[in-house]
């Protein structure tokens, strides 16, 4: 009792000291009324495990940043209508209130879309489960979810504002809006929802790339550009700077690296010209907010997916970030922080240790059981539906049903669309293998099948889309199967979902060896705890738990062959292994090894678009137009001398401005009212010459929706350079749009074009 009036005291102290400010002022932002630089690092609170936090907090002080950056993903949040939850790894709170207790201000970047490469761009799926919803529109449904969350989340967040004694300072308002519509109320109805959730003492502000920040540019909120290493700095703030010459500037995702899809090459980026970025704006005064500055992973089936070419996210998302995925530091790490000394006031702090890494030696998984021996009771339904409408939201689902009819050997089994990877098995025989990241629909059928049969189609889904038009991404079938002309119906719909509960209750039997899709469960002693990496380089492809928390997904086809293990979640003494593998191991066993394996693709490496022996015969063929293009970067319009038709368009690039490769970033059609045509259906069917030695730099990269990807020639390959989109429609176009590579200095601008369009295809 004695205590009370000093801690009434001290309470009283702490209430009365005044708070600190932060403002948008003239040319640069105020803290306290005096100029301040914002040096933010982006860091995913679900991304790290929990009990990790602080250390990664942490790290980024001592890297020299004065502020953390954080999307809020609203589908962690509220994985059912209406049923919220903000503890354990989900208390973004407490994630705040520790970057506070280190010194750290926050950025709080609520979506509601954040893309992020995060399962359908952080929108939770059940939105999809009513059938007409427009995303990320005015549609009143979805402004009415999207209020329910912000105003829960504004119970967490808004009283940690700077002005109420917390350490936010900004709030954004949707995420690079312009790169997906063109509705300034839209924008400004989220505005309003962000405020009623009482984000009202901070400044609002929006993100958007250079090339479309003017689209939905709101009057009251500060702009701010994202752009990635090796960009012209000069170059994405001019049109900024004219359209609000007092505004101070702010990158607001600066890209470290980049992340990685299953099936492609590793992505990284180089340091030097990270930290040259960096210096770029901190030389100009420039705030940023470098992304990622710890990537970390994506656990569980969060992972999100590009569209169209779609293309699942890894598990990992080391990002090629200054900090690894499992917190420790990098060279990249090292030559930023030394930059960012120069620029602190005091000698920053040394990074703290990283977790203990340890090694586990090789064990067996020596219980399973098959997916088909324990599969839980069927959902009957006589037309197709996807997993939405079963109210399953990720994992796999299982579609069952019986021939009518005999079919024929060479016959085609389409499904319109597998969502993402489907295994089709007759009377438990397997057929065939579809990907969805290869448009594969559809199958001759390899022998003759008695009416009858049993038809097992297995669907796995790979993480919803999250960027572009393609959100509206439902898993499993999509709309229907079809056997020839016959629509099959009359369908059992098993739903296998991921959680670790569903899972663990698989009776798996000792010394059973099923193969094909199954269970297999196993343990690991420990004398001590320690972070690791498991090799899963002998398994096929599905999900791993370990005591209870879902690692993610794993595929032989790499680039990532190991699953971040953190040691926070292994103990001394017995640790519990599941792991689903949909295709079956080489050998069901595991080991942890002290080194991520992030790099290896294996099986069909060549991602590129020209088979052997395939070479362009334009002989005969007539282009629709023919220009010459002008140096220099940004967006150029080729209009047609007359409007044209058809479905198969080749772009022959026959010179470029300087001698060495030729490169393009982005490309569209325009319709007869100039308006680009929709590319969700396009498929890049040749190009002559990709660089997927040193990149990525197919040519779907021409219409992925993404800026700074790009398809670029070898060094070796001489113009002219042809590239071959089936459009999957005749189409009628009126011009083009091209965008060049955007950063300093990047080499394969398009000189001299000749464009065809035509309705059979180009011979190869
Ligand atoms: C954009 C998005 C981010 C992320 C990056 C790429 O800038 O705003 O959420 O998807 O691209 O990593
Ligand atoms: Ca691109």
């Amino acid at each position: 009792m004695r205590l009370l009036p000093t801690l009434l005291c001290a309470a009283a102290l702490t209430l009365s000291a005044p708070a600190e400010t932060f403002s948008v002022g003239k040319g640069a932002f105020l803290l306290n009324g005096e100029p301040f630089i914002v040096k933010a690092a982006e860091v995913h609170y679900p991304r790290i495990p929990e009990p990790y936090w602080e250390h990664r907090i942490r790290m980024c002080k001592a890297l020299g940043m004065n502020t953390l950056c954080l999307y809020v993903f609203w589908n962690f949040h509220e994985r059912e209508p209406g049923v919220f939850d903000f503890s354990g790894n989900a208390d973004v709170a407490k994630f705040c209130r520790l970057a506070q207790k280190h010194g750290l201000y926050v950025i709080v970047r609520p979506g509601p879309y954040v893309c992020a490469e995060w399962e359908m761009g952080g929108l939770p799926w059940w939105l999809l489960q009513k059938e007409d919803i427009r995303l990320r529109t005015n549609d009143p449904h979805y402004l009415a979810c999207v209020g329910r969350f912000l105003k829960r989340l504004g119970q967490e967040l808004a009283p940690l504002q700077l002005a109420r004694g917390g350490n936010i300072i900004m709030v954004q308002v949707e995420n690079e809006y312009g790169a997906y519509a063109t509705d300034k109320t839209h924008v400004a109805n989220i505005r309003d929802l962000v405020r009623a959730a009482g984000f009202t003492d901070v400044p609002l502000f929006q993100c958007d790339w250079s090339s479309t920040f003017q689209r939905n540019g709101l009057d009251d909120l500060l702009w701010t550009i994202n752009f990635g290493t090796g960009a012209d700095i000069e170059a994405q703030f001019r049109p900024l700077k004219a359209a609000r010459p007092d505004s101070p500037l702010m990158c607001s995702e600066f890209w470290s690296g980049w992340f990685d899809h299953w099936g492609r090459r590793h992505e990284t980026r180089d340091a030097d010209a990270m930290v040259r970025g960096i210096r770029d704006m901190l030389d100009r005064g420039i705030s940023f907010s470098l992304y990622m500055t710890h990537g970390g992973t994506t656990f569980g089936w969060w992972g999100g997916a590009n569209n169209p070419a779609y293309s699942a996210m890894c598990s990992s998302y080391d990002y090629d970030a200054p900090i690894s995925e499992a917190g420790h530091v990098t060279p990249k790490f090292h030559k930023l922080r030394a930059l960012l000394q120069q620029h602190a006031t005091a000698p920053l702090p040394e990074p703290p240790a990283p977790p203990p890494v340890i090694t586990v030696p090789p064990f067996a998984l020596d219980r399973a059981v098959s997916l088909f021996d324990t599969l839980p009771a069927p959902k009957p339904t006589e037309t197709i539906r996807p997993m939405e409408a079963f109210n399953q939201g990720w994992g796999t689902i299982l579609y069952a049903t019986q021939l009518p009819r005999a079919a024929k050997k060479g016959e085609t089994l389409a499904i319109d669309e597998v969502h993402d990877w489907a295994q089709v098995f007759a009377d438990g025989k397997l057929l065939a293998r579809l990907d969805r990241r290869k448009k594969e629909f559809a199958f001759a059928l390899p022998a003759d099948l008695p009416a009858g049969t049993k038809l097992d189609i297995l669907v796995e889904a790979m993480g919803r889309v999250n960027f572009g038009s393609s959100i509206h991404d439902r898993k499993g079938i999509t709309k229907q199967v079809r056997l020839g002309d016959d629509v099959l119906t009359s369908w059992q719909v098993f739903n296998l979902p991921p959680e670790h509960a569903f899972a663990a209750a698989k009776a798996a039997k000792p010394g059973a060896h099923p193969s094909g899709p199954a269970y297999w469960v196993g343990a690991f002693d420990l004398a001590a705890a320690g972070d690791t990496f498991l090799d899963l380089r002998d398994w096929g492809k599905g999900m791993v738990w370990v005591n209870g928390h879902p690692l993610g997904r794993f595929w032989e086809i790499g680039p990532q062959q190991t699953l971040y293990l953190p040691g926070c979640w292994l103990r001394e003494g017995r640790n519990e292994v599941i792991v689903l593998d949909l295709k079956g191991p080489r050998s069901p066993t595991l080991q942890g090894l002290g080194q991520p394996i992030l790099d290896q693709l294996r099986g069909n490496l060549s991602d590129t678009h020209r088979k052997p022996g395939q070479a362009l015969d334009l002989s005969g063929e007539r282009p629709i137009a023919e220009a010459d293009l002008r140096a220099g970067g940004g967006w150029q319009t080729l209009t047609f001398p007359t409007p044209a038709s058809g479905r198969y368009l080749c772009l022959e690039i026959r010179a470029t401005q300087a001698p060495g490769p030729a490169a393009i970033a982005e490309l569209d059609l325009l319709d007869p009212d100039g308006k680009p045509l929709p590319r969700e259906d396009w498929r890049a069917l040749y190009a002559d010459s990709e660089e997927t030695r040193s990149a990525n730099a197919t040519a779907d990269k021409v219409y992925d929706l993404q800026e700074s990807t790009f398809w670029q020639t070898t060094p070796e390959a001489k113009p002219p350079h042809a590239l071959v989109i089936d459009l999957g429609a005749e189409r009628r176009a009126t011009g083009l749009c091209l965008l060049p590579r955007a950063e300093k200095g990047a080499p394969g601008q398009p000189k001299t074009l000749r464009v065809y369009l035509k309705d059979s295809p180009f011979r190869l």
